[in-house]
Order: C-alpha cells, then structure tokens, then sequence
C-alpha cells in the first residue's frame, strides 16, 4: 500500500478516540471513508471534519454488536463507494472490575460481542470485497490481548480472541492477496477513560488513570497508519509492551507484577 489516495477504508468506532484521529489523518491522506459508530451526532462531526480534506466521506451508524448493522455498513459502503480496501476494526469497549465484584455478568457479553464479534462480523461482510481488492484487514487489539491484566478479565479474553481469530485468518487469507495486521497499543490517551464498565455492567465514569503515562492519541495513530501502509503483520507499542512480550517467555510471573502495578498506579 504505497499510499492512500483514493482507496476507500471503513472504520469502526470512528466517532472518538483512536478511531476519530485515524479518519482525520487518513483523509488527510486523501481517502475515501466510510465511518461507523453508534452516536450519530459525534460520527457526523468527524465526518464533516473530514470533508475538508477528502471528496468521499460517509458516515453510516452502526452498532457492531448487531450482525445486520455489520451488514448494512459493508452494503452501504460499495453502494456509495463501490469497494473496499480496507477495513479498520477499531470499535471497542472495556472494563474495570474484579471478576469475584462482577455483580452483572451480561458485562462479559456486552464486550464479546463488541470488540470480538463486531470485528469477526465486519471482517465475514467485507472479505469477498477484500479478496477483490486485495486489501487489508486490520484489528486494533491492545497489549491486554497478549498478556492478562487484572480488572480487564473480560476486556482481555476479548482482545484474545481477535488474536486468535486474526492471526488464524491470516494463514487462511495467505495466497489471496489479503493482508492482516494487528495493532497492540498500551494505554493511549481517548475518550475511552471513564467508560470502562464496572461490576454493575455500567460505565463508571470516572478517570481511574489519569496519572498514568499514556500514549498522545496522534503518535498511536502514527504508528497504526505506518503500519497499514507497510502491510505489516502486527505492531506491538511501547518498549515496555515489546520488552514484556519477550520476558513473558522466560518470567512471566515478572510480566504479571508489572501489570499489577500498572493497573495499581
Ligand atoms: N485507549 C487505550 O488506552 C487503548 C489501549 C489499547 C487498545 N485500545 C483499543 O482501541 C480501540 C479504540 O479505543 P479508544 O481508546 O479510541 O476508545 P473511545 O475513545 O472510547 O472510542 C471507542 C469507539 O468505539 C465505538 N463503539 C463502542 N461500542 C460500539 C458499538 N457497539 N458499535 C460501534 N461502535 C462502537 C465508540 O463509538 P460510539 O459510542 O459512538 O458507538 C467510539 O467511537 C478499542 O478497540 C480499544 O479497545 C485502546
């Protein structure tokens, strides 16, 4: 993918966060967009933002949670823009609660059927026009999907799964010509803080991590949109998430104590 000019890319979870800097800097980039989330009022404001940069911009809501929504968006998309090159599965939700507090259980539903499913939907709608194209799957997964994390037992098994299904796809996709990339960022400055649902499978609004180091959101994105363009198969962010992955082969109870601390900061 030498550039991304003209090439029309859906996004999901494009109304906030990491999904709303991608659509603005991939229109800058000069392509074509087709952004999904549910609040339509946030939506059509990245949409309009990004207008001003691009010809080719939609805006369809959707919840990803919901097969025919999934559908409708990949309908939708070559209806009005008559392909696809690739697919940003970016929507996503979390958590923050011990399993033992979890007083709604419906909690690990809700995130397994967002960040896991909604991805495998989008990716099974989309594929045969991948497969036309040539083009790029990607999943925006998170460090909590290569390690265990405590508070995010749901969340992780979710990001675990993408993996699961993500990496197994792209042995299957091998001689198609479609690429699979996955995206590990660590904690990135968004709109996510304070949505993470508690026990009672409800936001708890409130920043339990707003003196942690994070990631600025543009450098995150920077790092995604590189590594769409290069096809690459996975990024794994920060030199802690890099040296962690590989210490987890040789002392993983050490990987477990810096999550703990983590997450206790
Ligand atoms: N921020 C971090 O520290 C971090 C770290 C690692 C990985 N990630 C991953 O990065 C992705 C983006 O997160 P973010 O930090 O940018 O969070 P965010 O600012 O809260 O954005 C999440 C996006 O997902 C959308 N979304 C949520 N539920 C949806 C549904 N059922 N259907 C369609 N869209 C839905 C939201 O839009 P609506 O509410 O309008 O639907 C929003 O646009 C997620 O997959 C997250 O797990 C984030």
């Amino acid at each position: 993918m030498k550039n991304f000019k003209d090439k029309v890319i859906i996004i999901t979870g494009a109304s906030s966060g990491i999904g709303r800097e991608l659509s603005i800097q991939l229109s800058e980039k000069g392509a074509q967009l087709s952004l999904a989330a549910r609040n339509e009022i946030k939506l059509n404001e990245v949409a309009e933002k990004c207008k001003m940069n691009s010809n080719n911009v939609i805006a369809i809501t959707t919840d990803v949670s919901k097969k025919e929504d999934c559908k409708n968006l990949i309908e939708q998309t070559i209806n009005k823009l008559g392909k696809i090159d690739i697919l940003i599965n970016n929507a996503g939700i979390t958590m923050w609660t011990l399993f033992e507090d979890i007083t709604n259980i419906d909690l690990v539903e809700k995130i397994m059927s967002v960040n896991y499913l909604g991805s495998v939907y989008c990716t099974h709608f989309a594929l045969p026009y991948l497969k036309r194209s040539k083009g790029s799957i990607v999943g925006i997964s998170s460090l909590t999907g290569r390690t265990g994390v405590p508070t995010r037992t749901a969340y992780a098994a979710s990001k675990f799964a993408m993996t699961g299904f993500f990496d197994s796809l792209r042995i299957e996709l091998k001689n198609s010509g479609v690429g699979v990339t996955m995206i590990y960022p660590g904690f990135v400055n968004t709109e996510i803080r304070g949505k993470e649902l508690g026990a009672d499978g409800e936001q708890i609004g409130v920043n339990n991590l707003k003196d942690a180091k994070t990631m600025d959101v543009k450098t995150c994105v920077n790092i995604i949109v590189k590594a769409i363009a290069k096809r690459k198969r996975e990024v794994v962010m920060t030199l802690i998430g890099k040296l962690g992955l590989k210490l987890k082969l040789i002392a993983p109870s050490l990987v477990d104590n810096i999550a703990q601390k983590a997450i206790n900061k």
